[in-house]
């Protein structure tokens, strides 16, 4: 198949990318750099550097004739969406549309979706949720993304365009960028193995459901062919928080740093976890990685990366 994977330099596509690629698809990566690096693109994949709210895509397109588009490309910064929620819906919300036009008029026969198990559900009103789960986003960053998934039932029921929607629980792991203001885990396994102390936002008792790349990878390629149409939570189903993962890198890493805390980030939802039965009952994924061992893979990946 030919497949554009759209923020093939980041963190989580440029991995899927290297999977399709390894299947034997030939793989075409649309990013801006923005976020994304050029060491991360996959030397067998044809790159094209660009904005997905680029109105010039549809040359590419024509051009490409994809099979499958398989979207990660966003604006995926939960605070700057608060800051700057113009920004967020120009490019998490108009940029998905241009791309999906262009795959209806191109004929693209299937859209992957990398949606958010955390911040579609919001504040949950029970624990784990499951996919029938109320959504209440508290961000633009979670709207946005909601408003895609809406975008996309619209597509598939008037043109028939199929689509897998992947609610992502926190992922983690290797090529994680350590700069942003969000990724605990990659935040956390740099400044231990400079020496530096990693600040914990309030109590650190707020509890995430952290996923390795490798697993959300595998569940990509199990849903490439699965033309249903349909929404599935990519996550554990356990709950940790920051303070258990500081304890855990503080030990990998050999820091040896106290626990330190400091004010509470504004508006932070305190839990979030997603159960994955769906796909699993459908597709036998489930994740693999237990936690000890994905976060000794991204300490070792930071370590010879630094
Ligand atoms: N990391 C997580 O825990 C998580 C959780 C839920 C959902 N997601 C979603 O997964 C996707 C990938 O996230 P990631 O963690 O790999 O982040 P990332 O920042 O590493 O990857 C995003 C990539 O998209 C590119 N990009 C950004 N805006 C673009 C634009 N307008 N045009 C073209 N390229 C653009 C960036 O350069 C980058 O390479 C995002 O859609 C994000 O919302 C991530």
């Amino acid at each position: 198949m030919k497949i554009l994977v759209t923020g093939g330099a980041g963190f989580i596509a440029s991995q899927i990318a290297d999977a399709f690629i390894n299947e034997g698809h030939q793989v075409v990566i649309l990013d801006d750099l923005s976020t994304g690096f050029e060491k991360n693109i996959n030397p067998k994949a044809k790159f094209i550097k660009a904005n997905i709210c680029d109105k010039n895509l549809a040359e590419l397109f024509e051009k490409e004739k994809f099979d499958v588009v398989n979207h990660h490309a966003a604006q995926m910064d939960v605070r700057r969406s608060v800051r700057d929620p113009e920004f967020d819906a120009t490019t998490n919300i108009l940029g998905t549309i241009n791309l999906l036009q262009n795959c209806v008029k191109y004929n693209v026969k299937k859209f992957m979706f990398a949606s958010t198990g955390g911040a579609v559900y919001g504040e949950q009103d029970y624990y784990p949720a499951d996919e029938q789960h109320n959504t209440k986003p508290k961000s633009p960053y979670g709207i946005s993304k909601l408003a895609v998934e809406k975008y996309l039932f619209f597509y598939n029921s008037e043109y028939k365009l199929n689509y897998t929607i992947l609610r992502y629980a926190n992922i983690y792991g290797p090529r994680q960028n350590p700069f942003g203001e969000a990724g605990v885990v990659a935040i956390f396994s740099t400044r231990l193995l400079k020496g530096e102390q990693p600040i914990i936002n309030g109590d650190g008792k707020q509890t995430r459901d952290y996923v390795f790349v490798g697993d959300v990878v595998k569940a990509n390629v199990i849903t490439l062919n699965d033309n249903n149409s349909d929404i599935y939570n990519i996550g554990t189903g356990i709950e940790t928080d920051v303070n258990q993962l500081f304890n855990y890198l503080n030990k990998i890493t050999n820091a040896n740093k106290d626990e330190k805390h400091g004010p509470a980030a504004p508006g932070e939802q305190m839990r979030s976890v997603i159960t994955s039965e769906k796909i699993f009952n459908k597709f036998g994924w489930r994740p693999t990685t237990k936690l000890e061992d994905g976060l000794k893979a991204t300490v070792d990946f930071f370590k010879s990366n630094m």
